[in-house]
C-alpha cells in the first residue's frame, strides 16, 4: 500500500494506522480492515418546522440520534440564503461555534501543508492558531474573489443577515473546505453491472470524523431563480454552502476526494499544481450540479475554471446514463468513463464495464480491498444500494464522517453521518433513506 505521511488533514497514513485497530467479529475480505455495515436501514419520519417566504424546513427523523434536517429554499441567492437564516436561527448560533471549533485542528494541518515546521506549529497554542487560521481565510478570500461568483457572497450575506451571525464568520467557516480537501471513496456502477441497469453513486466522505458540525446534517434544496439553475440538493452540514455531496433533480450527481500525487511519480499528464487565485473548488463543483445538463456541460465547466486544488471527482449523470471519475488541479483536467482510467492494473484496479473507482487511499493505491468486495457484485452483475452503504463503506471503512448512495435516475438517496456526541463513525451507522423525489 502506498502512503504518505499526515501532511493534510485526511492523512491516509493516520487513517490507516486508526483502522487497523478495529476490528470486528466477522471476517474481513482479504485487504480489507473491516467488515460489512449490517446496521438496518431506517426510513425517517418526516416532521415540517417551519416555514418562510422563501423556503420551508423539515426534520427527517427516524430517533433522536438518526436525522438529517432538510430544508427547501427558493429565489435569488441572497433570499435563498435569508430563508436558511431564518429556518435555523438558532441552530446556525451554535452551528457557527461548531463550525469554529474545528478551525484548531484543521488549520495545524493547513499550517504543516504550508511548510511551517511541525514543531513550530505544535508550540503554537489553539487560540493563536485559530486567529492564523482567521488571517488565512481572509487573504484565501480576496485573493479568490474576483473568480468567486456573486451569488456565493449573496447567499452568505443572506445566512447573515438573517441570523445576526457576522458575515465574516459564515464567510471563513466556507473557505476552510479549500485549505483541507478530504479523503474519501468515489464509485459509480451503472448499465450491466448493476441489479436493475439504473446509476448508482457512492460518496464517502473520510475526514475529521467527530467533527461537531455533525450535530446538524442536512440537505438543501435550492430552487434558484437564476437563469439557466438546475433544482439541486446539497448533502452537506448546515452552514456549509458549498458542495461536498449534491444532486439536481434532473440527475447530475457529484463527489470529491484530496489528490495527493505521488512524490516523483508520472501519475498524471503533468505535475499537478495548486494555487489560491482561482474559484475554490467546493464552488466549482456546486456549480457543476447547479448548471449542468450533462456529462459534456461538466466537463466544459470544470475547464473553463480557473481551478486552485488538487482533487479527484466522481460525476453521475442520469441524461447520459453514465459516470466520469475526474482527476483536476489548477493546471489540467482530465475526464474517465469505466473504459479509460490511466491507472488500470490487473492486480488492483482492474478494468470493469460499467463501474468506475477511486479508493479511499492516496491514487492510484495499488490496494486491493474495494476490487475485492466489488468483484463479486460485479461479476453477477448486482451492484445497488446495499453494496454500497452495507458493503463498501462497512468493508473498506470509508465514509468515517459522511457517506451518501445517489441514485440519480430516481432521486433516492441513502446516507448516515457520524454520531454527534459520540465516537461512532458514519459507516458503522444504518443508511437513512431519503425519496428527494417527495420534496424536488
Ligand atoms: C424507523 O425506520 C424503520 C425501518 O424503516 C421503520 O419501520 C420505523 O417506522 C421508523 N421509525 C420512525 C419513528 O420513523
Ligand atoms: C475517456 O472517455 C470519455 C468518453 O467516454 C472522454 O470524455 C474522456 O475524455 C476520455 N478520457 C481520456 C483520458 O481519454
Ligand atoms: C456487461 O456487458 C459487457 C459487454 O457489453 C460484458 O463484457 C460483461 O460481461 C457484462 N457483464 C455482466 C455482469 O453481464
Ligand atoms: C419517490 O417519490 C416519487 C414522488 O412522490 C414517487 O413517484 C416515486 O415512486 C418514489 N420512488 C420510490 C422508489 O418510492
Amino acid at each position: 500500500m502506498l502512503e504518505f505521511p499526515c501532511h493534510h488533514l485526511l492523512g491516509p497514513g493516520c487513517c490507516t494506522l486508526l483502522l487497523v485497530s478495529c476490528g470486528y467479529a466477522l471476517q474481513p475480505l482479504p485487504s480489507c480492515d473491516g467488515t460489512p455495515n449490517l446496521s438496518p436501514l431506517l426510513t425517517p419520519t418526516v416532521t415540517p418546522l417551519s416555514s418562510v417566504p422563501n423556503g420551508d424546513s423539515y426534520l427527517l427523523a427516524n430517533d433522536t440520534t438518526n436525522y438529517v434536517y432538510l430544508a427547501k429554499v427558493r429565489g435569488t441567492a441572497y433570499e435563498m440564503g435569508y430563508a436558511q437564516g431564518q429556518l435555523f436561527k438558532d441552530e446556525l448560533q451554535q452551528q457557527i461555534l461548531n463550525l469554529e471549533a474545528i478551525y484548531p485542528e484543521n488549520v495545524r494541518d493547513a499550517l504543516d501543508t504550508f511548510g511551517i515546521p511541525k514543531s513550530v506549529v505544535q508550540m503554537m497554542p489553539d487560540w493563536l492558531v485559530t486567529q492564523v487560521g482567521k488571517v488565512l481565510l481572509d487573504v484565501n478570500w480576496i485573493v479568490a474573489s474576483q473568480w468567486i461568483p456573486q451569488r456565493y457572497a449573496d447567499e452568505m450575506r443572506g445566512i447573515a443577515d438573517a441570523s445576526g451571525i457576522a458575515y465574516e464568520r459564515i464567510r471563513r467557516a466556507n473557505l476552510l473546505p479549500e485549505l483541507i480537501q478530504a479523503h474519501c471513496t468515489v464509485l459509480g456502477a451503472w448499465g450491466n453491472a448493476t441489479s436493475d441497469g439504473k446509476l448508482y453513486h457512492l460518496r464517502a466522505l473520510d475526514w475529521d470524523a467527530f467533527a461537531p458540525i455533525n450535530q446538524y446534517p442536512i440537505i438543501v434544496i435550492y430552487e434558484p431563480s437564476e437563469e439557466g439553475s438546475q433544482v439541486f440538493a446539497n448533502i452537506n452540514y448546515l452552514g456549509w454552502i458549498g458542495t461536498l455531496t449534491s444532486i439536481s433533480k434532473i440527475g447530475i450527481s457529484v463527489g470529491e476526494k484530496v489528490m495527493l500525487p505521488r512524490v516523483g511519480s508520472s501519475d498524471y499528464p503533468i505535475w499537478p499544481t495548486v494555487t489560491y487565485f482561482g474559484k475554490p473548488w467546493q464552488f466549482t463543483l456546486r456549480d457543476t450540479i447547479q448548471f449542468a445538463t450533462s456529462l459534456a456541460d461538466v466537463s466544459s465547466i470544470l475547464t473553463a475554471t480557473h481551478r486552485t486544488m488538487r482533487i479527484h471527482g466522481g460525476w453521475g449523470s442520469a441524461p447520459d446514463h453514465s459516470f466520469r471519475g475526474m482527476n483536476f488541479a489548477s493546471n489540467f483536467v482530465e475526464l474517465f468513463d469505466d473504459k479509460n482510467y490511466t491507472h488500470n492494473n490487473e492486480v488492483s484496479h482492474p478494468q470493469m464495464d460499467g463501474v468506475f473507482y477511486f479508493d479511499k487511499h492516496v491514487q492510484p493505491s495499488g490496494d486491493q480491498c474495494l476490487k475485492n468486495i466489488i468483484t463479486p457484485f460485479y461479476e453477477s452483475g448486482s451492484i445497488n444500494e446495499e453494496t454500497m452503504y452495507r458493503d463498501i463503506v462497512g468493508g473498506h471503512q470509508t465514509g468515517d464522517n459522511m457517506y451518501v448512495v445517489m441514485k440519480p435516475e430516481t432521486g433516492e438517496i441513502w446516507m448516515a453521518s457520524s454520531e454527534y456526541g459520540k465516537p461512532v463513525k458514519a459507516y458503522q451507522r444504518s443508511p437513512i433513506y431519503i425519496n428527494l423525489s417527495n420534496f424536488w
